[in-house]
């Protein structure tokens, strides 16, 4: 077995409190220092298999919470409501159907299948990062929350600035379940204002 495969700390933490990954304590760090999830609430998972971020979510709010999951492959025993598909085809309407109203947090851990090519995979990932942006803007409550993985790198700078049009607050948290060697980190948007205002037509 090769050092990366190795189970660490978060990996046995994760088996050992009966999460499907590691990546729980990403969330459980970036809640600890942003106050996303309280009791009840309305949270929406893009990019939620194997599912550990929402069965996170449920244990800190509860059975009144409302959770859906997207995600393009097949996510069993999600704890909420789950759709398999891209988020690029997710509408407004599905979104409010399930959660009977406008959600509070929307998160993204959406990454693509990396190819090893660097700016490739960032590239693919950004797309990703800005269709989760195009959603959360859609369906977020004023005042809501965004979380969103990037991976670093030449597109990042616009996409935080398009972040921080939207929401009063933008922080960028790397937690310390990231692998050391990873690129990726997260964006924390928090105090939803809605999108900008198209400028007005020339002439
Ligand atoms: C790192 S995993 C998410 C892990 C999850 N947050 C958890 O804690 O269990 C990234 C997920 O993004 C999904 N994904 C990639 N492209 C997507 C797309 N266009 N629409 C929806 N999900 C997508 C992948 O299938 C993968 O399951």
């Amino acid at each position: 077995m090769s050092r990366y495969q190795r189970p660490d700390h978060y990996t046995r933490k994760a088996r050992a409190e009966g999460l499907p990954a590691r990546s729980a304590y990403k969330l459980e760090e970036l809640d600890e220092h942003h106050h996303l999830v309280r009791r009840g609430g309305r949270y929406l998972d893009l990019g939620c298999r194997p599912g550990s971020w929402s069965s996170w979510i449920r244990r800190q709010a509860g059975a009144d919470a409302r959770l859906l999951g997207v995600d393009v492959e097949p996510c069993d025993g999600y704890p909420g409501t789950f759709l398999r598909m891209s988020v690029e085809d997710l509408t407004a309407a599905q979104v409010a159907e399930v959660l009977g109203g406008p959600a509070d947090v929307v998160l993204s851990d959406m990454a693509p299948n990396t190819s090893g090519a660097r700016d490739l995979d960032h590239l693919r990932q950004i797309a990703l990062a800005e269709a989760a942006l195009a959603v959360a803007e859609r369906v977020l409550a004023p005042g809501g929350a965004f979380v969103c993985k990037v991976f670093d790198g030449r597109d990042a700078p616009a996409f935080v600035q398009a972040v921080r049009e939207r929401f009063t607050t933008v922080r960028r948290h790397k937690p310390k379940a990231v692998r050391s060697n990873s690129r990726e980190f997260f964006l924390v948007g928090t105090g939803f204002r809605g999108a900008p205002a198209d400028p007005a037509p020339a002439g």
